[in-house]
């Protein structure tokens, strides 16, 4: 049956609606981040794909938001996740939540405190400064390599789901997000 909340039987609407939409979104993301990194600066591909990185990454910032407070609100009901392997579940999750808050995050506080402050659809929400602050920026250095390791625990997640979950323990984890 599907419910507006979670359950201890499955994830309900709202959690799996925003797990599935933001993981199409990230996929989008990632292939920008890797067309930036694979392709030279001249190429339409590149340019294209690149075009949206900065707004979609502002997107899934405050999807994240909402995401982390609905599964806070939610804890007590989600599926529960028993012994080690439960835990390191649980400890992934963890680690890809912070990286999902951290990456944009340091970016748009570079973004708040540079001369060109930043726009989110044309409408300009962090205003340009006059001075570049330079503590704002030192994070951002990150942002790259944090951005690659959130990758690379993204794979190890969905190898887990549907190698570990589905195929070698047959268990309905990936059941009840799907
Ligand atoms: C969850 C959201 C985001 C993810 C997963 C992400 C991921 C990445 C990755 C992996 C790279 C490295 C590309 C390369 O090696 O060439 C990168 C670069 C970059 N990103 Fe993002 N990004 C996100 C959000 C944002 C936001 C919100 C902004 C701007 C406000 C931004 C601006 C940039 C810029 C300017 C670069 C090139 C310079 C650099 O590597 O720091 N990104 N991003
Ligand atoms: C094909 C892609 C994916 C598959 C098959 C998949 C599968 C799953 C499954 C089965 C669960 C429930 C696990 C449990 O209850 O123990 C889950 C939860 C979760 N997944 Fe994924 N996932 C995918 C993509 C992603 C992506 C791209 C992200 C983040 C960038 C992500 C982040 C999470 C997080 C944080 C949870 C914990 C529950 C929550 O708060 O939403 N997943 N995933």
């Amino acid at each position: 049956m599907t419910t507006f909340s979670d359950t201890p039987d499955r994830y309900g609407i709202v959690s799996r609606t925003l797990h599935w939409g933001m993981a199409i979104l990230f996929a989008a993301q990632f292939l920008s981040a890797a067309a930036h990194w694979a392709l030279p600066r001249e190429n339409t591909l590149r340019e294209t794909l690149w075009s949206y990185h900065t707004t979609l990454g502002a997107t899934l910032f405050l999807l994240v938001l909402v995401r982390g407070a609905w599964g806070l609100a939610n804890v007590p009901k989600r599926p529960p996740q028993s012994g080690r392997v439960g835990q390191a579940a649980i400890a992934g999750h963890l680690a890809i939540y912070a990286l999902m808050v951290l990456v944009p995050a340091v970016r748009l506080l570079a973004s708040a405190g540079s001369t060109r402050g930043f726009s989110y659809f044309g409408v300009q929400v962090l205003p340009a400064r006059e001075v570049e602050v330079a503590w704002m920026q030192v994070a951002s250095a990150w942002h790259g390599e944090m951005g690659w390791i959130l990758a690379l625990l993204v794979l190890g997640h969905i190898a887990m789901a549907t190698v570990w979950h589905r195929l070698i323990r047959r268990d309905g984890v990936l059941g009840r997000m799907a």
